[in-house]
C-alpha cells in the first residue's frame, strides 16, 4: 500500500498567513502539520509515499519533507491546476500504479495515526473504506448517509445533511477507484469530487467501508482550527527539558527546546519552547507553543502559537487564541486581552 498526501491546497481562509506559507506546512506542537502525517503514514507501516503539491508551494513543501522521511520515500508529483480531490488522485495514478492506497489530506490532523484503520481495510477487504466523525457543522463537510447499519451514500457540503457523520480526509482505495474517476464529472462547484467516486464504486455495487474515528480529528482550514489541533497534540507531548530553567515555575507537561532559556516564569503545560526561545518574567498557559529562538518578555499568551523568530514584549493583557506568524513583533499595552492572527513578519506596537 502507498500513502497519498494531497498538499496542493491553498489555505485562503488561513490568509494573511499562507500568503507567505502553505497552509500544510503550519506548526501545530512546534511542528509542521505535514510531519505529523508523514509520521502517521510510516508508523503504520507505508514505505513510498506520493505528495501531490501546487506549483506556488510546491518547493517549501519539498524542502520540509525532503525525498524520505525516516526510510518511508517520498516522491511529488504537481497538480498545476487545483480541480478537486479527484482530480488530484488521476494526476498521481501513474506513480500509485497498481497499488492500494491510502489518502490523507494535507491539512487534517488525528489522534492516535492511521495503523488500526489501515489493518481493519486489510483485513476486511472493501473496495475502498472511510472514516467518520461526528461534526456540529455537517454541511462543511462531506456527509454519510445510512440504510440501517449500512452506509448507502456519501454528499458533498449538502445544504441539508443526511446524518452529523463527515468525512475525515482519509481513505482507502484500491486501484479500482482510477476507472471510476476517469468517467466522474465536474460537480456543482466545478470539481471532480472524491465523494462522487467513492458514490461512483457504491453505484457500481462494490463495498466501500467505513469506520468511526475513536479520537479526536481537525481539519485544520481556519486558524481556530489550527489552534485547537495544538491545543490537542500538546495534550500527547512528551516532558523534554533540553533548555535552562532559572526560578519560576512549572506544572504539567513542558517540552523546553535545546539551548532555550525560561527565567522567572510560570507555566502551566501543555506547553511547547521551541530551541534557543528565551522567556523572561512570562506566564505561559496550557495549549501554548513558542517557535525557536523566539524573545518574550513580561508577556501572559494561553492557548496559542507564535512561530519561529518572534519579539513580544511588555504586553498589558494576555494573548488568547493566538496565531502568530514567523517574524513578529508586538509590543505594548492593551485594553483588554487579545486574540490575534497575524502573518509572518507583522509588527504591531500598541502604543501606551
Ligand atoms: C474535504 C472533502 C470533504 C471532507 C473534508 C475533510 O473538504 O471534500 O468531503 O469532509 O475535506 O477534511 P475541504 O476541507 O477540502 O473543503
Amino acid at each position: 500500500m502507498k500513502g497519498l498526501v494531497l498538499a496542493g491546497g491553498k489555505g485562503t481562509r488561513l490568509r494573511p498567513l499562507t500568503n507567505t506559507r502553505a497552509k500544510q506546512l503550519l506548526p501545530v506542537a512546534g511542528r509542521p502539520i505535514l510531519h505529523h502525517i508523514l509520521d502517521d503514514l510510516r508508523i503504520a507501516g507505508i514505505s513510498e509515499t506520493i505528495m501531490i503539491i501546487s506549483p506556488q508551494t510546491g518547493g517549501l513543501i519539498r524542502e520540509a519533507c525532503g525525498m524520505s522521511w525516516q526510510g518511508m520515500e517520498i516522491t511529488y508529483v504537481e497538480q498545476t491546476h487545483p480541480k478537486g480531490l479527484a482530480h488530484a488522485v488521476s494526476t498521481a495514478r501513474t506513480a500509485l500504479g497498481s497499488d492500494d492506497f491510502l489518502m490523507f489530506l494535507g491539512d487534517n490532523v488525528l489522534k492516535g495515526g492511521v495503523s488500526r484503520y489501515r489493518e481493519a481495510f486489510e483485513r476486511e477487504k472493501p473496495e475502498a473504506m472511510v472514516l467518520l466523525s461526528k461534526v456540529d457543522h455537517p454541511e462543511q463537510f462531506g456527509v454519510a448517509a445510512f440504510k440501517g447499519e449500512r452506509l448507502s451514500g456519501l454528499v458533498e457540503k449538502p445544504k441539508i445533511p443526511p446524518s452529523n457523520l463527515a468525512l475525515v480526509g482519509i481513505y482507502f482505495f484500491r486501484p479500482s477507484v482510477h476507472e471510476v474517476i476517469a468517467h466522474l464529472e465536474p460537480s456543482g462547484r466545478g470539481e471532480f469530487e472524491i465523494t462522487d467516486a467513492l458514490q461512483g464504486l457504491m453505484d457500481r455495487g462494490k463495498e466501500v467501508g467505513h469506520m468511526r474515528v475513536d479520537g479526536w480529528w481537525k481539519d485544520t482550514g481556519q486558524p481556530e482550527d489550527i489552534v485547537e489541533a495544538n491545543r490537542l497534540l500538546l495534550e500527547g507531548l512528551e516532558d523534554f527539558r533540553g533548555g535552562e530553567i532559572r526560578g519560576g515555575r512549572t506544572n504539567g507537561i513542558l517540552h523546553l527546546g535545546e539551548g532555550a532559556l525560561l527565567e522567572d516564569s510560570v507555566v502551566d503545560g501543555p506547553v511547547f519552547v521551541g530551541a534557543g526561545a528565551v522567556v523572561r518574567g512570562c506566564s505561559l498557559g496550557p495549549g501554548t507553543a513558542i517557535g525557536q529562538g523566539c524573545r518574550l518578555q513580561t508577556v501572559e499568551i494561553t492557548g496559542s502559537i507564535v512561530m519561529d523568530h518572534c519579539v513580544l514584549a511588555a504586553l498589558t493583557h494576555p494573548l488568547v487564541d493566538s496565531l502568530i506568524g514567523e517574524g513578529c513583533s508586538v509590543q505594548g499595552s492593551m485594553d483588554s486581552s487579545m486574540r490575534l492572527v497575524l502573518g509572518d513578519r507583522s509588527c504591531l506596537g500598541v502604543p501606551d
